[in-house]
Formats: structure tokens, sequence, C-alpha cells
């Protein structure tokens, strides 16, 4: 009891809730879901994507849940606990690696993000062509320097953030941040929603075309939201260990999972209205958001804003999911090795400062260094996503659906029976068949498995 009550928690519920859904929104909902969406046919995609956060994605997320606020250690010291004697708790190396590798890149396009911050506020984005907003990119993420100068910053400012701490630094930006990166977001929906292109926009997003309702969309949206929530690689779990025992898991995961499905979807209203007003490509990928938005901003109204506001949304999102995917070795390397927080949120900021320099250069002098026929930014992203997350979603479902005590799991679920509630059967029940048999499914897809069936 001792150790527990020294160690560091959330303070506050709300503050809990924050920092989680700063997890998982981030670039995974701003940028990516509505590129998805736009490959695969917008509405249909939708659909299928609220079906799998809600049935799998939801039961995943409180399997982490209950590992990681159950026993109030980080992954290694979890597994270990409640799989004493085994070899089990190796498998948080998984996770660590995992989200290393997934910090690298993400750090790379994060950079870049602070990069087109700094030049909006500088006014240095407005009144350029087309072509010239595409040679602004181009030359940036070509120059070896200058991207991999702003990773190295951006990487700077997520140590300067995790160094303080759960609540004084975790909580308290996370807190900050992300009411203010929805009242961004909710002055960007409305704005668009007035464009003369708004309608045909929503419709995209919201009108199901289901002759596009194939395996491979539904596999893809499954894809998605294993990355969006960021589920299968501890990082949720590293975040409940530091919940209060009071706090109900399945109530936080439920409102977790809807407001990161919410910002994904007010994400599509805010880009495809904008996106189609300006006769722009949907699924125009990474581009959309460097060359393509920046220069649709400068057409409208108060341009200069929109800039600005755009990439301080983005900056608020990708910051708040670095913090938390960097906390997972944080909090391996003080609990089980000992560490200061200092010197733990340094080796992990050199370990991302290394990787991320090198996933920086596969832009530019590493492009041809290739691994398996990808770049090392490309075999980070497509092995943490695509093999070690959904691995990781498999574990921790079937641990906590058929492996561990089932009393320290309804313990859990009604804190001590405190709490009732219907949702728990069915919940089970998703924990024990649907989620990993569903994740079994998108795995062995990411591995290519499908192609050529579907
Ligand atoms: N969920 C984040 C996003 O949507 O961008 C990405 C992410 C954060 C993945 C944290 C993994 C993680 F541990």
């Amino acid at each position: 009891m001792n150790e527990m009550s020294e160690r560091a928690q959330f303070v506050t519920r709300l503050g809990a809730i924050a920092a989680t859904v700063g997890s998982a929104v981030g670039l995974g909902n701003i940028w990516r879901f509505p590129y998805e969406a736009g490959e695969h046919g917008g509405g249909a995609f939708l659909l299928i994507y609220i079906v799998c956060v809600f049935l799998v994605g939801i039961p995943v997320i409180v399997s982490e849940f209950v590992i990681g606020r159950g026993t109030h250690k980080n992954v290694s010291g979890a597994l270990k606990q409640v799989a004493p004697g085994t070899p089990l708790h190796w498998f948080s190396y998984v996770g660590i690696v995992a989200s290393l590798m997934i910090l690298s890149f993400y750090s790379v396009v994060c950079g870049w993000i602070v990069e087109y911050l700094i030049q909006s506020i500088a006014g240095h984005m407005s009144g350029h062509s087309a072509a010239e907003y595409s040679a602004i990119f181009n030359n940036f993420v070509s120059s070896p320097w200058r991207s991999m100068l702003w990773t190295l910053l951006f990487l700077l400012l997520n140590f300067l953030i995790l160094r303080r701490g759960i609540e004084k630094g975790i909580e308290r930006v996370s807190s900050v941040m992300m009411p203010l990166l929805f009242l961004i977001l909710a002055i960007f929906c409305i704005y668009a929603l007035t464009l003369p292109g708004a309608r045909k926009g929503v419709e995209f997003l919201f009108v199901p075309d289901f002759s596009q309702l194939t395996p491979k969309v539904a596999i893809g949206a499954m894809g998605q939201a294993f990355f969006s929530l960021s589920l299968g690689l501890s990082c949720l779990l590293t975040y409940a260990s530091y919940f209060q025992d009071r706090d109900s898991l399945v109530k936080n995961a439920t409102i977790i999972a809807s407001l990161d499905t919410l910002v994904a979807i007010l994400a599509g209203i805010m880009i495809f209205p904008v996106v189609f007003s300006f006769g722009a490509q949907p699924e125009a990928g990474p581009k959309l958001v460097f060359e393509v938005l920046p220069n649709i901003f400068q057409q409208l109204p108060g341009g200069y804003l929109w800039s600005v506001l755009f990439f301080l949304l983005l900056f608020f999102a990708s910051i708040t999911s670095t913090i938390s995917m960097s906390e997972i070795s944080i909090t391996f390397f003080t609990e089980e090795h000992h560490m200061s927080r200092t010197r733990a949120t340094g080796l992990n900021t050199v370990i991302a400062m290394a990787f991320g320099t090198l996933c920086a250069l596969s832009f530019n002098v590493l492009g041809d260094f290739k691994i398996l026929g990808k770049t090392l930014f490309d075999l980070f992203d497509y092995v943490s996503s695509n093999v070690l997350l959904p691995v990781g979603g498999i574990f921790f479902s079937v641990m906590v659906g058929w492996y561990i005590n089932r009393t320290f799991v309804r313990d859990q679920l009604t804190n001590h029976g405190t709490l009732h509630s219907w949702v728990i059967k069915p919940l089970v029940f998703c924990i024990r068949f649907v989620a990993p048999i569903g994740i079994v499914l998108v795995f062995l897809y990411g591995l290519g498995l499908f192609d050529g069936l579907l």
C-alpha cells in the first residue's frame, strides 16, 4: 500500500480522461482518418469503423485498463504480477519496441508540423501557387538538415513535458491542450459547413455507398481503429496504471473511444467540405495536409488565421500522443531499472532521436536504404501498425479473457463489486471471442495473406 501511495497518479478524473483522449487523438484522427475514409468511399468506411471501435476497440482498451489499473505498474511489472513465474512478462518488449518505433517515425511528421506552424505564424505560408506549395513541401522533406532539426526539436519539447512527470507534465498539458483542440476543431467545422462544397463533403462522409463494403474495407477500418485508439502496445495499460481506484474502467473506455471517434468525424467534417469546395481530391494522402490544405487556406478570407489554427490543432493532437508513447518505456525504465525520471526520459529521448533522425533521413540521403523494399520510415510504420499492434491486441484480450484470474478481472470491471452495469457481460464476450478473432483477421491481412482473395 505504501509503495502504491507513493506512485504518481492522475489527480483528477477529467485529467485522466484528457490525457488518455490526448493519446488516442492524434495524426491518426486528423490526418489519416480523412485520407483513409477518402480512399475507401467515405460513409461505408465510417460505418464499419464505428462497428470496429465498439466491438474490438473498446474490449481491447478495457483489457489494457484492467491489467494497468489492477496492478498500478509498468507493463513488465504488471505482467509479472498477473502471470507470476511465467515468461509472459517478456511480451512487454513488444510494446516497448513498438512504441519506440512509432515515436521515431511519428516525430518526423510532428517535426513537419512544427515547421509549418512556425512558418504559418511568420506569415510565410500565404501567397503561393499550388505548384509552389508542392515545391515547399518537397524542398523541406528533401533537406536532411531541416527535417532532422525539426524532428529533434519536437523530441526535445516532448522531453521537457515528460520530465515534469505525470501530474505536472502529462496531466497538466493534456488538460489545457485537449479542450483547446476541441474548440479549434469546432470553429473549423462550423466554418467548413458554411462553404459552398459543404453538402457534397458531408454527404461523402456520411452517406454509405454499400457497394463499397468489402472485407478489405472492413479490415482497413480495423487497422485504422487500432492506430487511432493507441491499442495493443501497452500505452493504455501504462496510462491506466495511473488511474485512481475509484475510476470506472468501462466508462472511461467508452468515453475515450467515443471522443476519439468524434474527433475523426469532426476532422472529416472540417476537411471534406473545404476540399470539395476547392475541387481538390480527398484521397491526396500525406500531401492533403502539407500541400493541398495550405493552398486552400490562403484562398479563404482570413487565411493566415486558418493556417495557424490548423497547424496548432495538429500540434496539440500530436504532442499529446507522443508523450503517451514515450511514457511506456519511461515507466518501464524507472520501475524495472530504477532510473530517475529525468534519466529515463532522457534515455527514451536519445533512442527516439537516434531512430527519428534515421527516419527523417529516409526522405532524402537515406532514401535508397531499404529493408524489405521499404525505407526506415515506412518499415517502422508498417511493422508497428500491421504486426506489433495487432499481436499486442490479441495478447491483451486473450490474457484478460482467458488467462488472468477471473476475480481479479471482475474486481477491476466492477470496482470490487461497487459498480453494476448490463454492459459487462457482452463486453466480456467481446474480450474473449470477438476481439481476438477480429484481430487475427486484421493481422493476417496486414501480412498480406489475403492478397488476391479479397
Ligand atoms: N493514437 C495516435 C493517433 O491516432 O495518432 C497514435 C498513437 C498514440 C499510437 C500512442 C500509439 C500510441 F501508443
